[in-house]
């Protein structure tokens, strides 16, 4: 944030290396001067609104680490050693606590009625002793079948495997986790094996995964039916899974091996278990796997367990605290490796795709005033509106009341909009804004979020916001254990965009869809799925990603989220796009909005505000904003179609219409202001600026700043010559030159000292001055409809002039907070960074173009001397262009 340090130039010329990394970015992409439009007429101008100065780096981890081979560590192969001493591998085995494994029950004998004796683990091609580095092969004490199940039948074909001592916990040697609920909703699941399933297959020597889809019951029953053996007399039960491979091509796994799904959790994946490879056909055909469901038999692991000497509780193979148990031990998602060698692996903890740090800055949690929802938030999209989603609105009948933002600052809500076609329950047209009682205590750096506009999404992946548990998202570095902690925190997750098509949703999304996804819905989430618990949706937050617009990034909200089990991991999201409800959000949120109904209506999007235009009755135009153009409103529509350009609020208005037409009164001299201080070289900023000065008894004071704009001409406002008239200026170029004598002044007619409109005044001096590179007009801003976005106030700071870089505002924004009423011909401007600078009478807003000239947009308006402010009110130059030329000359 050094940057941040450098907001007072004293007396240099202050924004000409635009090249400087820190330096305040003036330009747009081409190099042109960045302005800022008078009138609000867009959504789209959030980057505008809330410009940025100043950019923001991020810092980016990384941290790299050997990793031996990870992913069968929980994996074992279940042996017999014959009398020559050989071992013949013939089923896997699944290490669930550091001394048993989990098996099928048709596994605790050879087909020679010999038990297993020894498992080996770590090791992942059984034939060769290249790889046994982390190999571990301990012997069995015992082989525990359930006691329900018979080798005759198909039926409980589960057994634990006790070993004569605990495996040596290692990365490459690691108990699985169980999946113990009922439901099953993983799209695709993963056997592993050394390929033998136990029907006389070749056996492969290396430990492969096979990618198996599962099937239901109902599916599976029909390749049994006719098959019924002697083993099946009940055919297919709830205690069976059935599995098949989609390419028909592979086994599925050894007998006794696992059925998996990798589960993440701390951007780490941690396998859980869901059945045991019990029987199936043949590699090659088309026949499933059957497989028995773990589910079912939680009660009987821990007991048998427990009956042979484990010493653990009920809760041994609850998911969050099996994962962490072994976290450290555990391979990381594939979405934070950044490059993979064979020996060594770097990461970078940014791609993680859940991240437990991030801004939530523009979060709002939606309240109600007895009890509501506990999961609704929205976006703070400027100082008193928060977007949301239409379900946040209503909670049993009853509307939200406050808001709680930044850490638990609380704002009371006033209005609540919601678009008419919404309907409770669907999810078409399910957005919402909420307007605050009074503005929200941003900080000043605080940037609201802007409203992504465009149909097309120029980003793969976008930032959802979750909320889960510390210990379950914490991104462990190196190997480090995790306590457990149940906190809770918000989480950032990468969600990529899926088309309508491709997107995967819970089938219990489809009562609230029942059209179907349309153009108004984003589907976001990740193909993985996580640890349950891990991470919770926040309903209604911003679905987001950073822009760069000129060179500067701002936090942009693509959707907002509607629904979404585990923040959209395995099936994804449903959120709302804003962009596809910009026009009702326009109708609420901007200002004289005009509801122009679809009858008379026509908007060509590709007529700027400035551009030429022809109404339908075939009268040339030119495409200004409704204020500028003369012809009323009533008049407009009884005239028949009104043509728009690119807003409703930008129309065609007629040549001979268009009010303040174009500087046609300004001075040729004002107007040949920038030639002539461009030959005049200039070189010194405030040349043009001076003190005004009043004698006082014997000591002289200066009140207030004037501007040069000729050689006999000072501008400057007429509340600071309310209070007498001055005696003379002096150049702030050169305060040792003599002072200049005042000839007389003149203060705007209409000047009202009460509403400060009209607050300009010029003072007249006895003789000329003379132009040099040091003295200098100060050249009249002339564009009516623009203003430049990074102007410069000046101010005085310990007797010198200095300047702190301010940002134009809409009259609109500005007049939300500001007690009087702000006119049309007043400006307001905030200050980037400041809240408080000692401004005050005749202070002048500036521009300094890019090719040196400076320009004069505002003067200062009364006000006490020093002024904690964000923003001042000044009287807007292009307002009094005539004027000016008319008493000036
Ligand atoms: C089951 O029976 C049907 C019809 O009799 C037959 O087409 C199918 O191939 C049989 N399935 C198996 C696995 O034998
Ligand atoms: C698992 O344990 C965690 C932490 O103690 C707890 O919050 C959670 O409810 C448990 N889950 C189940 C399914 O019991
Ligand atoms: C504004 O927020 C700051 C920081 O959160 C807090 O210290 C201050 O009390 C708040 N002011 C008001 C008026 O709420
Ligand atoms: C949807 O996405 C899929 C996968 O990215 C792509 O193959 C398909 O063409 C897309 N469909 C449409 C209609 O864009
Ligand atoms: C300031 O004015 C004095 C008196 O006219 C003159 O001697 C001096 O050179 C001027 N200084 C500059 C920097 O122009
Ligand atoms: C100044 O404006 C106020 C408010 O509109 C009005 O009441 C007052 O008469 C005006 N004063 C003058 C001198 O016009
Ligand atoms: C005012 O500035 C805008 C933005 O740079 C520009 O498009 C427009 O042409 C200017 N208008 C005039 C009258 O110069
Ligand atoms: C202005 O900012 C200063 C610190 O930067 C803070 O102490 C002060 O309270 C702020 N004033 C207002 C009105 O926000």
């Amino acid at each position: 944030m050094t940057g941040f340090l450098i907001f007072i130039f004293l007396a240099c010329w202050s924004i000409s290396e635009a090249d400087d990394y820190w330096s305040p970015k003036t330009t747009d992409q081409d190099g042109s001067p960045l302005m800022f439009p008078n009138e609000r007429t867009t959504l789209d101008d959030c980057h505008l609104r809330y410009h940025k100065l100043y950019p923001q780096a991020e810092p980016k981890p990384a941290f790299g680490m050997p990793v031996p081979l990870k992913e069968f560590a929980h994996m074992g192969a279940i042996g017999w050693t014959q009398r020559n001493g050989n071992i013949l591998w013939q089923c896997g085995g699944t290490l669930i606590w550091d001394n048993f494994v989990l098996t099928a029950a048709h596994c605790a004998v050879d087909s020679r009625n010999q038990a297993p004796d020894v498992v080996r683990f770590g090791d992942i091609d059984l034939t060769s002793a290249d790889d046994d580095q982390y190999a571990q092969q301990i012997k069995i004490v015992e082989v525990i079948r359930h006691q329900m199940h018979k080798f005759a039948a198909n039926y409980h074909d589960i057994a634990l495997v006790k070993l004569l001592k605990g495996v040596r916990l290692h990365d490459t040697v690691a108990p699985a986790c169980l999946w113990l609920d009922d439901e099953l909703r993983f799209r695709k699941l993963e056997a592993t094996g050394w390929g033998r399933t136990g029907f006389a297959q070749e056996q492969t020597p290396v430990l492969l995964k096979v990618v198996l889809k599962p099937i239901s019951k109902q599916q599976c029953s029909e390749f049994y039916s006719n098959i019924t053996t002697r083993k099946l007399r009940s055919g297919l039960q709830d205690q069976h899974l059935c599995a098949i491979d989609d390419r028909m091509d592979t086994c599925e796994g050894d007998s006794g091996g696992p059925l998996q799904i990798k589960l993440m959790h701390n951007s780490k994946v941690t396998p859980f278990i869901v059945g045991i490879t019990s029987f199936g056909s043949a590699c090659g055909t088309s026949t499933p796997g059957v497989y028995t469901r773990i589910a079912g038999y939680q009660d009987w692991i821990v007991s048998t367990m427990r009956q042979n000497g484990a010493d653990v509780d009920e809760n041994i193979f609850n998911a969050t605290i099996c994962a962490l148990r072994y976290v450290h031990f555990r391979e990381y998602e594939d979405a934070v490796i950044q490059e993979k060698t064979i020996d060594y692996t770097s990461y970078d903890s940014d791609n993680a795709r859940i991240k437990d740090y991030g801004n939530t800055d523009w979060l709002a949690e939606i309240g109600w005033q007895s009890g509501g929802p506990e999961n609704c938030f929205g976006v703070i999209i400027d100082e008193d509106t928060v977007l949301t989603i239409a379900d946040c609105t209503n909670f049993n009948g009853l509307a939200p009341t406050t808001i709680t933002y930044q850490g638990g600052n609380t704002a009371v809500i006033s209005k609540i909009y919601v678009p008419p076609e919404y309907i409770k329950g669907f999810s078409y047209n399910n957005i919402a804004v909420l307007k605050m009682q009074e503005h929200l205590n941003l900080s000043i750096s605080f940037q609201p979020s802007c409203i992504w506009h465009g149909n097309e999404i120029p980003y793969s992946i976008l930032q959802v916001i979750g909320y889960g548990r510390e210990d379950m998202n914490t991104f462990p570095y190196s190997d480090e254990r995790i306590q457990l902690n149940p906190t809770e925190k918000f989480l950032h997750i990468q969600s990529r965009i899926f088309n309508e098509s491709s997107c995967v949703l819970p089938n219990s999304y489809s009562r609230s869809l029942p059209r179907g996804m349309s153009r108004e819905h984003l589907c976001v989430g990740n193909d993985v799925f996580i640890v349950p618990e891990t991470c919770r949706l926040r309903i209604g937050a911003p679905i987001t990603e950073t822009v760069e617009i000129n060179d500067r990034s701002y936090h942009m909200t693509f959707a907002l989220s509607q629904q979404g089990r585990d923040c959209g991991f395995g099936e994804y999201m449903l959120a709302t796009r804003p962009a596809s409800h910009v026009e009702w959000l326009k109708s609420v949120l901007l200002p004289n909005y005009q509801d122009t109904g679809s009858s008379v209506s026509f908007v060509d999007p590709d007529l700027l505000q400035g551009n030429s235009c022809e109404n339908d009755a075939g009268v040339k135009g030119r495409c200004v904003t409704l204020g500028t153009c003369s012809v009323e409103w009533s008049k407009f529509l009884a005239d028949g179609p009104i043509k728009f350009c690119s807003s409703s609020k930008v129309v065609c208005c007629p040549l001979s219409k268009i009010k303040n037409q174009q500087s046609s009164r300004v001075h040729p001299e004002l107007l040949e202001c920038p030639q002539l201080v461009k030959r005049l070289a200039v070189t010194y900023s405030p040349g043009s600026m001076v003190n005004i000065g009043w004698i006082s008894g014997e000591n002289i004071e200066f009140r207030c700043h004037g501007a040069i704009i000729t050689k006999l001409i000072i501008i400057t406002s007429a509340s600071c010559l309310s209070e007498g008239l001055p005696q003379f200026v002096q150049l702030v170029a050169n305060v040792s030159q003599k002072n200049f004598e005042i000839d007389g002044i003149i203060l705007h007619r209409d000047y009202n000292s009460t509403t400060n409109s009209n607050d300009i005044a010029l003072i007249r001096l006895r003789r000329p001055l003379s132009w040099s590179a040091d003295v200098f007009p100060t050249c009249l801003w002339t564009n009516t409809s623009h203003t430049p976005l990074v102007m410069e106030l000046s101010f005085e700071d310990d007797e010198e002039i200095a300047f702190d870089y301010v940002a134009p505002m809409y009259n609109s924004d500005c007049q939300r907070t500001h007690p009087q009423a702000i006119r049309s011909s007043q400006i307001c401007a905030r200050s980037y960074m400041r809240n408080s600078t000692c401004i005050s009478l005749g202070d002048q807003l500036r521009w300094d173009a890019p090719d040196g000239i400076p320009y004069l947009v505002g003067l200062m308006v009364h006000a006490p001397n020093c002024v904690d402010w964000r923003y001042a009110v000044f009287t807007r130059i292009t307002s009094f262009l005539d004027w000016i030329s008319a008493n000036a000359f």
